[in-house]
């Protein structure tokens, strides 16, 4: 084995220093029960036998140096692994919620330093704050609201200290429950990403708070309980001298985390660590260069059939808006290259159009209506929209939901449409019964749905339907019109 050089944490006793020194052997680590096999942040992890005289389990944390390049800025001391322990060492000097750093082994040979384990405390039963979060009893039970308490506590004793922990996520804080699964203590792990010093309390917190939303919001947490946990940092706040900190309402928070997370999963989704969804493979079809001028110039334009069909899209819904008596704003998500934004223009004040391709927005901006009309163009992902409950008065989906095979995939999108109309809901399927769905079945393709699936599901959303309407004598595009459940029922709109 190459040599090992250590760097002690100063407060580390010294009968403590040998006797750690002696046991360590990288090669017979122990494997860390319910740890991903990637360890943390791609780094392996596993459990040291401690020695009898050290009265706890020591954790090690393995970065590998590979290149060349890697092993100069370990010398440099920019490292991973060395900022983490630097910062881990600094931390825990200031008093905060850290397992305690004990040192940093470094392999050597000729060729530099090609390893460093970073020595830790283990704090045993600890578990993922996402996950003690998800399984507490829900928002306004004991458990979850002092679970919810300690994290905002945690999150406002950082930023009060000056520190900005720009990696909080619901993996990086840990709950030790006692044995009875009572709430113990909170810890913050993965010191790599932290600064000292360069935003203020306020700042500070609403950063760390959003990071913490939108990573449990990411990894499936609900808003009710995200809403939840941004409400107690008030309070934490307060408790801590901190009363008249400005911070942004927990529902803006909430916002924020959403738009995070949508990022989030993409980025999970792009890197193959999230399996991929019908609408991720979707989306990508329109997100290369070309791919927005291509569907504006050529997807209905190149043939009789097509012109037909997006002329009779456009007309049924422009028959349709006079029936819904809008009052208040319309979504149009996505809203590709703008086809529909002139006729909403023509009925409402407020519009946002929103679409993940940013090349669909441009041309939706550019071109659909004239400057100055009152539309809002935003970046978003139907599945996790960054707005607020009954935003609209309409949300309208047109050509998503026939790419979506999966029950709960399409039940997750509508739901979401749902979520933010406070009225109707617009949206379009493939109608497994039409004659190019007849086709389809005959060819073994996938032929869409029947509407009676589609009634189901819409129910499940917290919706009803008003009415179906097939493009075309039965159209393969359908056109489906859903009202809230809780609203009054007003008759099905007519045509205008
Ligand atoms: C066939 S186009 C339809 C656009 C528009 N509704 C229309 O009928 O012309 C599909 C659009 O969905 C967008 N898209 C795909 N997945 C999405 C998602 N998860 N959230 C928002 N937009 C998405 C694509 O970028 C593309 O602009």
């Amino acid at each position: 084995m190459a040599e090992l050089r250590w760097t002690w944490v100063d407060d580390v006793d010294t009968s403590w220093r040998e006797a750690l020194a002696r046991a360590f052997d990288p090669a017979a680590l122990v494997p860390v029960a319910g740890l991903r096999p990637r360890g943390i942040a791609g780094r392996s992890c596993g459990l040291l036998a401690a020695p009898p005289s050290v009265p706890f389990g020591v954790f090690v944390k393995t970065f590998a140096h590979g290149s060349l390049h890697a092993r100069v800025r370990h010398r440099r001391g920019a490292s991973g692994a060395a900022v983490e322990f630097d910062n881990a060492v600094r931390l825990h000097q200031m008093g905060l919620p850290m397992p305690r750093p004990l040192a940093l082994a470094d392999e050597c040979g000729l060729w530099g330093c090609a390893k460093s384990h970073y020595l830790m405390e283990h704090i045993a039963g600890a578990k993922p704050l996402g996950e003690c979060l998800a399984a507490a009893g829900l928002p306004g039970s004991p458990a979850f609201d002092a679970l919810a308490l300690a994290a905002a506590r945690l999150l406002v004793d950082l930023a009060a200290k000056g520190v900005w922990h720009r990696d909080v996520n619901g993996g990086n804080v840990l709950v030790a429950p006692d044995n009875a699964g009572r709430l113990r203590r909170l810890y913050v792990v993965d010191a790599r990403h932290v600064e000292f010093g360069r935003l203020p309390g306020a700042p500070a917190l609403e950063q760390m708070l959003t990071a913490l939303a939108g990573s449990l919001l990411a990894d499936g947490v609900s808003d009710r309980r995200v809403l939840a946990l941004a409400s107690a940092v008030p309070d934490a706040a307060a408790e801590h001298g901190g009363g008249s900190m400005r911070l942004v309402s927990p529902e803006t928070t909430l916002l924020l985390g959403r738009r995070l997370a949508a990022h989030l999963v993409a980025r999970e989704v792009r890197k193959g660590k999230r399996p991929a969804e019908a609408l991720d493979v979707f989306s990508r079809r329109y997100a290369g260069p070309g791919d927005a001028a291509n569907y504006r110039d050529r997807r209905f334009a190149r043939s009789r059939y097509g012109r037909k069909v997006e002329a009779a899209e456009r007309r049924i819904v422009e028959g349709m808006l006079p029936g819904l008596r809008l009052r208040g704003p319309v979504l149009d998500a996505p809203c590709g290259t703008g086809r529909f934004l002139p006729i909403f223009a023509a009925f409402s004040r407020e519009i946002v159009a929103a679409d993940t391709s940013a090349e669909m927005l441009a041309l939706a901006r550019q071109e659909s209506v004239p400057a100055g009309w009152p539309i809002a163009y935003v970046m978003a992902d139907v599945r996790r929209l960054p707005v607020e409950d009954g935003r609209f008065e309409l949300a309208f989906a047109m050509r998503l939901l026939h790419r979506v095979r999966g029950r709960e995939e399409r039940l997750d999108v509508l739901k979401e449409l749902a979520r933010v109309s406070r009225r109707w809901v617009l949206f379009s399927f493939y109608d497994r019964r039409s004659w190019r769905g007849l086709r389809d079945r005959l060819r073994g393709r996938y032929a869409g749905e029947t509407p009676e699936v589609i009634e189901a599901e819409v129910a499940r959303a917290g919706m009803r339907v008003e009415r179906f309407h097939p493009v075309g004598w039965r159209g393969r595009q359908t056109l489906v019109l859903c009202s809230k459940s809780d609203v009054p029922p007003q008759g099905p709109p007519r045509e205008g």
